[in-house]
């Protein structure tokens, strides 16, 4: 597997195993980007003299579920209820982009709509009822797809005001280019991605990659949004400059544990294991802001972090919502690469060795909240 584009893609529809149904965390990410939303949508309101006529608002990595169009309508009440507070009048059209890559399953999404364009008109109604002496909310709010990658252009120049993305952006565009080379792929020996026994030549090949695809992303949005057009982005990241600190990589570490158990019974191949790489980077502060500044399109406005807990709001096991949370994501590049046979077996031993392994620690991980503001140019 060269690129995640063909494989990626989170499960799809509403059953046990779905994205859907297991993405409890990422909303607890989402909820944690609130202040930094309505900060931007305020100061992107307040840039303009007059009301603003269009607005084009971007989520990136949306994938589908219930998260995806609690994100959008969350970005449209911020905006009435900043317009309403700013004494203004409501931009009068939204255009709301759902973006992912080509295999998400937008369909789902699109058979909430009427139900999301519902609640939008209630919240509107209300609104006004509340506040008939100023506002007038007549927006009209359009929403599309926007399938492809976002490590390179999805929008017009300066069509967008303001991007979102939540627990995307700590998938890279692909396995890491520098890992190309047969020999160096397999030195990675019984491992999934970066651990303590990772040989630096492979390290170094995901913090290039990163680097690369990073940059990528802040430049392609520099052209898409409009002057003063702002970002809030939320990923997963490392609690320290070490490339195999805890927080960034048990859940991979854990992952190969499980795969190598099955080796001896002749279930899994060692060199399938030694061989995959996951297109996946926890990156740390100091990398997101040497990237950052390095390519120059956009100023900090904040830059958080956040260590939460992964099995807040799993009702299960530990171990076991833990190991569903991670299939929902990881199922489409594993089964591409070991097959899907195995797939109920590996999770159920990935579940147990978690359960050890919570019993020791807590189910932590870190993540960044940074908001930024393109330059003028
Ligand atoms: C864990 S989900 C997060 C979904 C949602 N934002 C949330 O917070 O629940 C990550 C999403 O990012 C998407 N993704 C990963 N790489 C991408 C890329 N290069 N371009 C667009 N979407 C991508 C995946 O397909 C997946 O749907």
């Amino acid at each position: 597997m060269e690129t995640v584009v063909e494989v990626l893609r989170m499960n799809k529809g509403a059953g046990e195993t779905s994205y859907a149904m297991n993405s409890s965390v990422q909303r607890k990410l989402i909820s944690l980007t609130k202040q930094a939303v309505e900060k931007a949508i305020k100061e992107i309101l307040c840039s303009q003299r007059g009301p603003i006529m269009k607005m084009g608002i971007a989520d990136l990595g949306c994938s589908s579920g219930p998260n995806t169009l609690m994100v959008i309508s969350e970005i449209v009440q911020t905006i009435y209820a900043t317009s309403n507070t700013l004494n203004r009048l409501a931009p009068k059209e939204l255009m709301l982009y759902l973006n992912d890559l080509f295999t998400n399953d937008f369909n789902n999404i699109f058979t909430s709509l009427p139900s999301f364009h519902k609640k939008i008109r209630q919240e509107k109604e209300n609104n006004h009822s509340k506040n008939n002496n100023i506002r007038d909310f007549g927006s009209t709010c359009f929403v599309s797809a926007v399938p492809g990658t976002f490590y390179g252009r999805l929008f017009p120049t300066k069509s967008i005001n303001f991007f979102h993305s939540s627990s995307s952006l700590h998938w890279l565009s692909r396995v890491p280019s520098g890992l190309k080379d047969e020999s160096v792929r397999r030195s990675n020996k019984g491992k999934l991605y970066i651990s303590k026994t990772t040989p630096n030549s492979v390290i170094e090949a995901y913090s290039q990659q990163f680097q690369n695809d990073f940059s990528c992303f802040l430049e392609s949005r520099s052209l898409e949004l409009v002057d003063g057009g702002r970002m809030v982005l939320s990923f997963m990241g490392r609690e320290s400059m070490d490339p195999a600190a805890p927080y960034g990589c048990y859940h991979w570490e854990l992952l190969a544990q499980a795969l190598m158990t099955m080796v001896p019974e002749g279930l899994v191949e060692e060199e399938k294991v030694d061989s995959f790489n996951a297109p996946y980077y926890a990156c740390c502060y100091e990398e997101l802001k040497m990237v950052i500044e390095k390519e120059g399109s956009f100023s900090v406005d904040s830059l958080e972090t956040y260590e939460i807990d992964w099995d807040e709001g799993i009702e299960s096991e530990k171990g076991e919502g833990f190991a569903r949370l991670m299939r929902a994501a990881y199922e489409s590049l594993l089964e591409y690469h070991f097959g899907s046979r195995i797939m109920d077996d590996l999770f159920g031993r990935y579940a147990r060795l978690l359960d050890h392994h919570f019993s020791k620690t807590r189910a932590k991980c870190f993540t960044f909240n940074i908001s930024l503001v393109r330059r003028q140019q």
